[in-house]
């Protein structure tokens, strides 16, 4: 297989890790993981790939324009792969003011550093120019939220940004596409669902019921748990992103689900059977279940089409979230350290996002 270097951003992070650690072990392509390490990056969730040659880590911020400069310089990248980002709805609810900074102001810094390098690479080396990617991750929150039971996002469903974090990440998807179309920079964009699996940080829904209940905790239900989100494993996500990032169509946009829609009071009540099932216990872990105010503007169903990254590009989900779920669980049993530690930083379960 050719060897191409992929920028990374964002690659200690939950997703990011999922993708550095799929192209050093099933790739012959070179990494270059840029990451701030926010409260959310963490590096041990590279453990199994940072001895391997073709691994390079770089700490930094992507709105430093100068690191971001020199790094396309140094590294010079053919692939950058953008997932750097304030992710957290909740927190974007508590504090807006960094998801403006990361994931608009960052994303732009990004997309400058990149024009200028692809400039000189015109200039230097047409072939390495004409094949050269900017991938940038997105969400599908972007499209705000769907009524009824019926209907999915498509690559052409309006953006209807609902949350701080939502809008954030929709400014960045139209500044993408606006270097493509203005300066004819050779982008592509993916808008996924909600991502679930190893290594994902404890605030987040699944993650944060595993452990609570393992403790005895309450279980925290935002509202009546009818929020329907379209439930999709991080390594399916992983191999997603990879195949777009080199076999997409420049210009494009590819939605990326795992047709798993689901309430989360389903899910939340699909864990319990399945700890009860790995770590059974005498009263049901559906007992800690408790309902708690809703999420302020809490967007009420998502659900993807994905039908043209299958039809265009190949790709299908090789979980489904009966068997993606039971790995999550049991990777979280086997990784205590990993998410002890985590729990002994800068979180410790609180409720966020309140707007009280
Ligand atoms: N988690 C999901 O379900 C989901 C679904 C669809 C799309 N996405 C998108 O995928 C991307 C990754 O999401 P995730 O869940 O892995 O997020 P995450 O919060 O787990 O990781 C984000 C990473 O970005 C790093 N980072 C933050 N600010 C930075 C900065 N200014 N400079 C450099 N690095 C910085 C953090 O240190 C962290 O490692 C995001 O862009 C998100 O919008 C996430």
């Amino acid at each position: 297989m050719n060897s191409k270097t992929f920028l990374i951003t964002g690659g200690a992070g939950f997703i990011g890790s999922a993708v550095v650690r799929e192209l050093i072990q099933n790739t012959a392509h070179k990494v270059v993981n840029v990451d701030k390490l926010t409260y959310a990056g963490n590096l041990e969730s590279l453990a199994s790939v940072e001895a391997s040659e073709r691994y390079t880590f770089v700490q930094a911020d992507i709105c430093d324009a100068a690191a971001m400069q020199q790094l396309f310089a140094q590294h010079q990248p053919d692939v950058v792969m953008h997932l750097a980002a304030e992710s957290h709805v909740d927190r974007s609810i508590d504090g807006p003011a960094e998801f403006i900074q990361t994931n608009v102001v960052g994303t732009a810094v990004l997309l400058e550093a990149a024009r200028s390098y692809w400039k000189k690479l015109q200039e230097q080396d047409t072939a390495k120019a004409e094949s050269f990617r900017f991938h940038h991750i997105s969400t599908d929150e972007v499209y705000g939220d769907l009524e009824g039971t019926d209907g999915l996002f498509t690559e052409e469903t309006s953006y209807a940004p609902s949350s701080p974090y939502s809008a954030s990440k929709a400014s960045s998807d139209h500044l993408v596409r606006a270097w493509q179309r203005t300066y004819g920079l050779p982008t592509l964009v993916t808008n996924c669902s909600n991502n679930y699996g190893p290594f994902h940080f404890p605030e987040k829904l699944i993650p944060l019921m595993i452990l609570n209940a393992l403790a005895g905790k309450p279980l925290p239900v935002y509202g009546d748990g009818q929020q329907i989100r379209d439930w999709l494993y991080v390594e399916d996500h992983a191999r997603a992103l990879i195949k777009v990032a080199t076999e997409g169509q420049v210009g494009e946009t590819y939605n990326i689900g795992g047709h798993n829609e689901k309430a989360n009071l389903t899910v939340v009540e699909t864990l319990c059977d399945l700890l009860q099932d790995l770590v059974p216990k005498e009263t049901s872990y559906r007992d800690l279940i408790t309902f708690v105010t809703d999420r302020p503007g809490h967007d009420v169903r998502y659900a993807i089409d994905a039908s043209k990254i299958e039809r265009e590009l190949g790709w299908v989900p090789e979980e489904t979230f009966e068997t993606g779920l039971r790995k999550t669980v049991q990777w979280y049993l086997a990784n205590e350290t990993w998410w002890k530690r985590v729990q002994d930083g800068s979180y410790q379960g609180q409720r966020l996002g309140t707007n009280s």
